[in-house]
């Protein structure tokens, strides 16, 4: 007898990836923002896939350009040992939202991105620690979960590399007990504090999301990233903004969520 969908997960997907619901809605077509199960029953999708589709389902732009290159027999894959028009081209569509003279590395998720920009920072640098926030996540893989600030994603067997945690910019729950119109971003003070009194003073890059996106939408006033830039770079060094869930105009008006929505 045939499997259905939720017995074939459990049966040859590894545990890891949980089911949380007793009954999970089974997508089978989408567009724009309604998706639609197997039932046929219509549903808004107020989060776009996972906070990914952000022109929605099958946009009819995004369907022609891809039927087309099926149409046109066009590689399905190259490898970057040879040439092909789309990475040079989206480099340069991407280029445009930066400053200066930058360059575009291409990875498979988020975590990656982390991966090469820690890995970026400490081959850049010189030195090895890096300082994240708590309630920050960045992604599932080791370098990665050494930064998350999340108990409920740590695992007991996990390898520690040189990694530091300080205070995140929490208004909604100060950590330093304050309220947000007469604090003194003591938050962000405490990058200060951690690298003169937990570190030999030799940092490779501070991580940052704009927003704090898995920790709850946590959303720090515009001064925090300001400071915390000032401060890492007076320690020489670098300050990594996570983009994965601010990134690509999802906070408004601005590219980037860096130093702020809008
Ligand atoms: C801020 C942030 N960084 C990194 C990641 C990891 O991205 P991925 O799941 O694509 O590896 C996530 C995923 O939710 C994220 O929210």
């Amino acid at each position: 007898m045939e499997l259905c969908t939720l017995e074939k997960r459990k049966q040859f997907i590894y545990a890891s990836k949980k089911i949380y619901f007793n009954k999970p809605v089974e997508v089978t077509k989408a567009t724009g923002c309604r998706v639609w199960d197997v039932e046929e029953n219509e549903y808004l999708d107020a989060i776009g896939g996972i906070v990914t589709i952000s022109v929605g389902h099958n946009h009819p732009r995004i369907k022609k350009v891809i039927q087309g290159l099926l149409d046109s027999d066009h590689p399905q894959h190259v490898s970057s040992l040879f040439l092909s028009p789309f990475m040079p081209e989206a480099g340069r569509l991407l280029s445009k939202h930066f400053k200066g003279d930058s360059r575009v590395y291409f990875v498979n998720s988020g975590s990656e991105a982390n991966e090469v920009a820690c890995m970026t920072a400490r081959e850049f640098t010189g030195k090895k620690m890096i300082i994240s926030l708590r309630h920050g996540y960045h992604g599932g893989t080791n370098a990665t979960l050494n930064l998350c600030g999340h108990g409920t994603w740590k695992y007991q067997h996990q390898p520690h590399s040189d990694v530091g945690q300080i205070e995140a910019p929490y208004c909604y729950r100060c950590p330093f007990g304050k309220k947000p119109d007469s604090c003194s971003l003591e938050c962000a003070d405490d990058l200060d504090k951690f690298i003169q009194t937990c570190t030999s003073g030799d940092v490779a890059a501070v991580i940052v999301e704009p927003i704090q996106g898995v920790g709850g939408f946590i959303t720090p006033p515009l001064s925090y990233y300001k400071k915390v830039y000032e401060i890492i770079k007076d320690h020489g060094g670098l300050y990594i903004s996570d983009e994965v869930q601010t990134g690509v105009g999802r906070l408004g008006k601005n590219f980037f969520g860096a130093f702020g929505p809008g």
